[in-house]
């Protein structure tokens, strides 16, 4: 390795991630083949008590597995997750719970662990009015942090800008540290904000609106992750 690679920054990963909330509940295999070049696929988990919405559960969750080889990324905006998150952990590659929903970063810790025991990777989420400072301490101990861009619940809604610091920051950590910790954006991504995004550093990008319900949801996949991955090398 020459001293110039030595120094650079390790290569960043660009990751596009649809979500399922905004496809077609009544058809979700037919969905999912519609983005055969998607990285991942995302799965938004609601209990109607965490936000103010319902969605589905480890059943319909489950009934995507026979369809898919893509890695399934699990979004749990659920409380109690250590009660609900480890039985996702057996059947997904990824499940991210939310910080809030646990009693504070000591418990999120605990469970990450017991997450990663049980042969995923774990993820800890934080909404756009938490701070992003009581994990800066402990990324190692996650192998994502999903950075929401909206107030989750619902899909559909416009990004928050302001979120890109958060991003800045764990960006700046997890490269200090030489971790591979992941950082995931979601709420509002299209092929301009995926850009924004990568600018300031994010790796995984979901979307739902911009990729489900439209024409051509592989040829938005693409784009989003051109315009990321351009952004992110800039
Ligand atoms: C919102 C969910 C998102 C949602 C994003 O609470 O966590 O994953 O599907 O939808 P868009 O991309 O439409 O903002
Ligand atoms: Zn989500």
């Amino acid at each position: 390795m020459t001293d110039a690679s030595a120094s650079a920054s390790p290569a960043r990963t660009t990751i596009v991630a649809p979500s399922i909330l905004a496809a077609d509940f009544a058809n979700l295999a037919g969905e999912i083949a519609k983005v055969p070049n998607a990285d991942w696929l995302h799965i938004d988990v609601m209990d109607g008590h965490f936000v103010p919405n319902l969605s589905f559960g480890l059943p319909v969750a489950k009934s995507l597995i026979p369809h898919t080889n893509q890695h399934l990324d699990v979004h749990l905006m659920i409380e109690d997750p250590e009660r609900w998150a480890p039985d996702f952990a057996q059947d997904f590659q990824s499940v991210t719970f939310h910080l809030e929903a646990v009693r504070d970063i000591d418990a999120a810790i605990v469970l990450s662990e017991k997450l990663r025991g049980l042969g995923t990777m774990s993820g800890i989420s934080i909404k756009p009015n938490t701070p992003v400072e009581p994990l800066l301490d402990h990324l190692e101990k996650f192998d994502l942090v999903l950075v929401m861009s909206v107030e989750p619940g619902f899909g559909g809604q416009a990004f928050m800008p302001e979120v890109l610091d958060k991003v800045r920051a764990l960006r700046e950590r997890i490269d200090a540290e030489g971790l591979s910790t992941l950082i995931e954006i979601d709420g509002g991504i299209g092929a301009e904000t995926a850009a924004e995004s990568g600018a300031a550093g994010v790796d995984v990008y979901v979307a739902g609106s911009s990729v489900f319900g439209k024409e051509d949801p592989a040829e938005r996949v693409d784009t989003i992750r051109t315009y990321a991955a351009t952004a992110a090398q800039d």
